[in-house]
C-alpha cells in the first residue's frame, strides 16, 4: 500500500472510529456553511457530502422500514408455517440493520427526523405499492416486492456501490458486509418460496408480471431521480438498472416465473 493510500486509511479510518470527527465536521458544515467533507472528497478522505452522505442513509433507512413492516405482516398471511417462521426472523434482521443504521445516522450527529424529505418519490412509492398488495393479503405480490425487488436492489447497490466507503473504512465494509449477508439470505429465501408456492399453483404468473413491471417502473424512477446519490455511491443510473434488471429477472427465472419487464 502506498504511503499516499496508508496516509488517507489512517485519517478516514480514524475518522470512522471516532465518530466525534465526523460530528465535528458536520457541524463545521452546518454553522460555516462551507462543505468541508465535499472539499475533502476528491481526495477519498471522505463520502462526497455531508447532505449526500445522509441521503444514502436515508434510503438505505427507508428501504429497511419497508422490509421490516413487510415482513411482519406477511408473516401473518402467508398460507404456510415455515414461511411465517422464517419472516419473522427476517423481521428481526431488518429490525438490526435499521438499528445499526439509526445509530450510525445518531454517531454522526444527523437527525433521523428530516430523513423522509431526502427520499426519492419513486423510491417512496416502493412501500406505498407493497402496502397496498399486504392489504389485499396478496403474499406473492408483496414477496415480490419486497424480497426479490427492494431488497434485490439493496444487494445491487451494496455489492456495486459503497466502494469508496468500502475502500477507506473497514469499519464501515464491515457493517455493510453485515447487512449484505441477511439480504442474500433474504432474497433467496423469496425467490425458494415463490418456486415452492408457484409448484403448488398459488402463483399466476400475469398478476406477477403486471406487479414487477409496476415496481420496476419506480425502480426506473429512482435511479433517475438520485444521480447524484448514486454516484456518490460510485454507480451510473444506466449500470444500476441493467445490473438490477438481470438480478430481478433472474431471481423470477428461479421461481419458474419467465417475466421481463
Ligand atoms: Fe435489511
Ligand atoms: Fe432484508
Amino acid at each position: 500500500m502506498s504511503f499516499k493510500n496508508r496516509l488517507v486509511k489512517f485519517v478516514v479510518d480514524t475518522g470512522f472510529r471516532n465518530p466525534g470527527i465526523m460530528k465535528l465536521i458536520f457541524s463545521i458544515d452546518d454553522v460555516t456553511g462551507v462543505d468541508l467533507v465535499k472539499t475533502l472528497a476528491p481526495f477519498k478522505l471522505l463520502p462526497a457530502s455531508a447532505e449526500l452522505f445522509q441521503r444514502s442513509f436515508a434510503h438505505f433507512v427507508s428501504g429497511e422500514e419497508i422490509s421490516y413492516a413487510c415482513a411482519t405482516e406477511l408473516a401473518t398471511i402467508v398460507p404456510d408455517g415455515a414461511s411465517a417462521k422464517y419472516l419473522l426472523v427476517q423481521a428481526g434482521e431488518e429490525m438490526t440493520h435499521l438499528d445499526h443504521f439509526r445509530s450510525k445516522l445518531d454517531q454522526f450527529g444527523l437527525g433521523e427526523a428530516k430523513l423522509s424529505k431526502f427520499v426519492a418519490p419513486s423510491f417512496a412509492n416502493f412501500g406505498k405499492a407493497i402496502a397496498k398488495r399486504l392489504e389485499r393479503n396478496d403474499f406473492v405480490g408483496a414477496m415480490v416486492g419486497n424480497n426479490i425487488v427492494v431488497e434485490g436492489l439493496a444487494i445491487c447497490l451494496l455489492e456495486m456501490g459503497c466502494k469508496d466507503l468500502r475502500a477507506n473504512s473497514d469499519e464501515i465494509a464491515k457493517f455493510l458486509d453485515f447487512v449484505l449477508e441477511d439480504e442474500r439470505h433474504h432474497v433467496r429465501f423469496g425467490e425458494r418460496r415463490l418456486r415452492y408456492w408457484n409448484e403448488r399453483g398459488l402463483v399466476k404468473e400475469r398478476d406477477v408480471a403486471d406487479f414487477y413491471g409496476e415496481m420496476w417502473g419506480y425502480v426506473q424512477g429512482v435511479a433517475h431521480e438520485i444521480p447524484d446519490v448514486l454516484d456518490s455511491l460510485g454507480l451510473a443510473p444506466d449500470e444500476l438498472l441493467r445490473m438490477s434488471k438481470t438480478f430481478f429477472e433472474a431471481r423470477l427465472a428461479g421461481a419458474g416465473l419467465a417475466i421481463t419487464a
